[in-house]
């Protein structure tokens, strides 16, 4: 582990591993699947676009619980819509109607460009993640696929894309660190290049009834797609009868600037799914299919206990009507801007920084193979701030949306001295 470095008089003064820690986490590793590699913190409050450890140290989250706390924390807008809820009802399941399901779909269908063929007819299933609204999304086009021929089953996904860890979504992802220990897979997927046009028109025949794709790979390497690639999968699905379908799990909700980032493609697709940022930190998932989708899905077909419940759903409501205002959305296109040139330039010269790219405040820090993303985020964590890593060696940053230009100042200015703490170490 790095020793003490303290490059600025930093929240932490102390070696990082607060008293009592490993005593705690090791207590808790005997009841917990250890899935996940964790630093030895251990977060018990957030504050705004602060958490804090249980030594009471301070951070700046530039991590946002891997984008989902895009308002922060303990945001009044989130806690009263919990409140004012829970107080109510949480749950009555789907068997019954409940007004808040209706609203937020309201909502979400009004937020769809109108001049596209997608905001008439729209409608939307909620689920509980990322995932099942991908689920939902697959098995949605296979069911539209059915409806023209037997045989129209295939799904088309990406190298480097994630879409989930279910079967269906897994098998989306065509990362053998996540699929091999669970094969066999389902039948009826094909991957191809991203950003790969000649590829994609092999690739996507009359046997395909969906095609999906994230405008901006995330988990894969935050990689934004060309726009011709993706307005040539909106054109190519359009020739064979294919839905397009774009995972918004991660850039949706305003992340990148704008309130769904394919927008930015000037394309419509015929679903599309949200998760992270919808609820503020409640679980919640949604699917959202054009009318001509919407007609093939019969009562029965698919289904939830929990998915569209009265406490995500009204804290989903909340969460959309805060974020799609033309304003909110202009100031995270500035502040993406900001925080990208201000990345640029304070690691102008850096033999470790190899390029920074993103959308809006989805932004990736490409480095050097000299130096891995976890080693940049522990000096990073040991300075005060969180930030996220991600396939190509990519450190990931994933501010709240609520992010002011002196935080990102800060951030900047730690990334850039803790990548430089590494480079004179090498
Ligand atoms: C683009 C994308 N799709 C799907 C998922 C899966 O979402 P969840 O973890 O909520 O199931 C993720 C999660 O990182 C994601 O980034």
């Amino acid at each position: 582990m790095i020793k003490k470095f303290f490059f600025n008089k930093a929240t932490h003064q102390d070696s990082e591993t607060a008293k009592g820690t490993i005593e705690k986490l090791n207590d808790d590793a005997k009841y917990l699947l250890p899935l996940y590699g964790r630093p030895n913190v251990i977060f018990n409050k957030g504050e705004g676009v602060y958490v804090y450890d249980t030594a009471n140290r301070k951070y700046l989250d530039f991590a946002s619980g891997i984008a989902v706390n895009s308002l922060g924390h303990n945001n009044p807008i989130i806690i009263n819509a919990i409140k004012e809820q829970a107080s109510k009802i949480i749950h009555v399941s789907n068997l019954y109607h409940n007004e808040n399901p209706a609203k937020l779909a309201k909502l979400l269908v009004e937020s769809l460009e109108k001049k596209g063929k997608f905001a008439d007819g729209a409608k939307v299933f909620f689920g509980n993640s990322g995932t099942e609204a991908n689920e939902a999304a697959i098995k949605f086009a296979r069911r539209y696929g059915k409806t023209i021929s037997q045989n129209k089953n295939v799904i088309v996904s990406f190298n480097h894309a994630f879409h989930g860890r279910t079967l269906g979504a897994l098998t989306a992802t065509p990362n053998p660190k996540y699929q091999d220990p669970f094969t066999p897979l389902l039948p009826g997927f094909k991957y191809s290049p991203y950003n790969d046009i000649e590829a994609a028109k092999k690739n996507i025949d009359e046997n395909v009834c969906g095609v999906i794709v994230e405008v901006v790979q995330g988990e894969g390497g935050l990689n934004p797609a060309k726009k011709d690639f993706i307005q040539y999968l909106r054109k190519r699905c359009d020739e064979v009868n294919a839905l397009l379908i774009v995972d918004e799990i991660q850039t949706g909700v305003g992340r990148t600037g704008k309130l769904y980032a394919h927008q930015y493609y000037d394309i419509t697709p015929d679903i599309f799914t949200l998760a992270k940022p919808l609820g503020g930190g409640i679980p919640i998932g949604a699917t959202i299919l054009s009318e001509k989708v919407a007609k093939t899905i019969k009562p029965g077909d698919h289904g939830t206990t929990f998915g569209g419940n009265s406490l995500a759903t009204h804290v989903g409501a909340a969460v959309i009507e805060t974020i799609n205002k033309p304003e909110f959305l202009a100031e995270i296109r500035e502040k993406g801007d900001y925080l990208k040139k201000g990345l640029i330039e304070a690691t102008k010269g850096s033999k470790l920084v190899k390029e920074v790219r993103g959308l809006g405040l989805m932004i990736g820090v490409g480095l050097d193979e000299k130096v891995t993303p976890v080693a940049v985020a522990d000096v990073c964590r040991q300075q005060g701030l969180l930030v996220i890593t991600c396939g190509m060696n990519t450190l990931r940053l994933l501010p709240p949306l609520i992010i002011t230009k002196e935080e990102i100042d800060r951030a900047v200015s730690i990334i850039s001295k803790s990548i430089k703490y590494l480079e004179d170490k090498l």
